[in-house]
């Protein structure tokens, strides 16, 4: 689905975001091979729920961090570690710097499928690019220091688009190890929602045309949990932290995802967090 909104967003005249692979993944799925990929295939345009304002809310996002992951590396991260990566294909659509590794953590299966479509396109990384097929539930740690992650040399990390389907205990303890492994310069960026929907939110179209355009139930696949308050839990040890809701980037580039009432978005925050100067981290 986040895939699909890309594709259209690569299409926007206004685009926010480009990913020319987005659609091949669209297109290279069973369940998804029927969806729109481009503007003019999307029922209603910009008014389409789905398509229109979730859409272009990915295609924001994908923008801003985007933006924050070239950022953190242009200021000195050498290592990306991309949480949930999913079918982000920054690691062959952006200009990093020099010396930079992207590490890409995800469900086994979910790699494998992105790779059996980026290798049929002769895709190629833009930089070193390590896949760890693991549970972000257990012990993913073990399998980032075993691909070659350095806990010394600084890193940013992104969870977008999957804290919010994790358990409590597995955000804690996502939080617990990115601050472990974070040496000094180290930055964070994720997406929570905080606390669960009133009712009236989730009747809100975004979630009832996803579900009956795609058959996805977004409020289905939420951890229901009460949510860790991650941001505080970061100032706690140290962390800088900024917190974001999706509109002030709305605002910031003068076009995504506007207010309206009962909004399926209001309780969306993107925060950014960075270690500074710390000292070396024990073992
Ligand atoms: C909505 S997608 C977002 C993907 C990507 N970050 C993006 O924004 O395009 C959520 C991703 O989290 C992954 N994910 C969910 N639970 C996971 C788990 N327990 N361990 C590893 N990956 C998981 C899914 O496989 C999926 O690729």
């Amino acid at each position: 689905m986040v895939a699909a909104a890309r594709a259209i967003e690569t299409r926007r005249p206004d685009a926010l975001a480009q990913d020319v692979y987005a659609e091949h993944f669209v297109r290279g799925a069973r369940s998804s091979a029927g969806w729109p990929v481009r503007p003019e295939e999307v029922p209603d345009g910009e008014a389409n729920p789905l398509w229109g304002r979730l859409g272009r809310y990915f295609g924001l996002r994908t923008r801003v961090l985007d933006d924050h992951l070239l950022q953190s590396t242009r200021a000195g991260a050498r290592q990306v570690v991309l949480l949930g990566a999913g079918l982000d294909t920054r690691a062959y659509r952006l200009d990093w710097p020099p010396g930079c590794s992207v590490f890409e953590v995800d469900r086994g299966e979910v790699l494998a499928f992105k790779h059996e479509v980026l290798d049929g396109l002769g895709a190629t990384p833009k930089v070193v690019r390590r896949p760890i097929g693991a549970d972000l539930c257990a012990d993913w740690a073990e399998a980032l220091l075993g691909n070659g992650f350095d806990p010394a040399v600084p890193c940013t990390w992104l969870a977008e688009g999957v804290l919010l389907y994790l358990p409590n205990l597995a955000e804690r303890g996502l939080i617990d190890t990115v601050d472990r492994l974070s040496a000094a310069g180290g930055t964070l960026a994720y997406e929570v929602k905080v606390g669960w929907e009133q009712p009236e939110v989730r009747d809100n179209p975004v979630y009832s045309s996803t579900k009956q355009q795609i058959g996805v139930d977004l409020l289905a696949l939420f951890d229901r949990e009460p949510r860790p308050d991650s941001a505080q839990d970061l100032s706690s040890r140290g962390w800088t932290t900024s917190v974001h809701t999706p509109f002030d980037f709305t605002r910031r580039h003068g076009r995504g995802p506007r207010p309206e009432p009962n909004d399926a978005l209001a309780s969306n925050r993107w925060v950014f967090a960075g270690t500074g100067q710390r000292s070396p981290r024990p073992g």
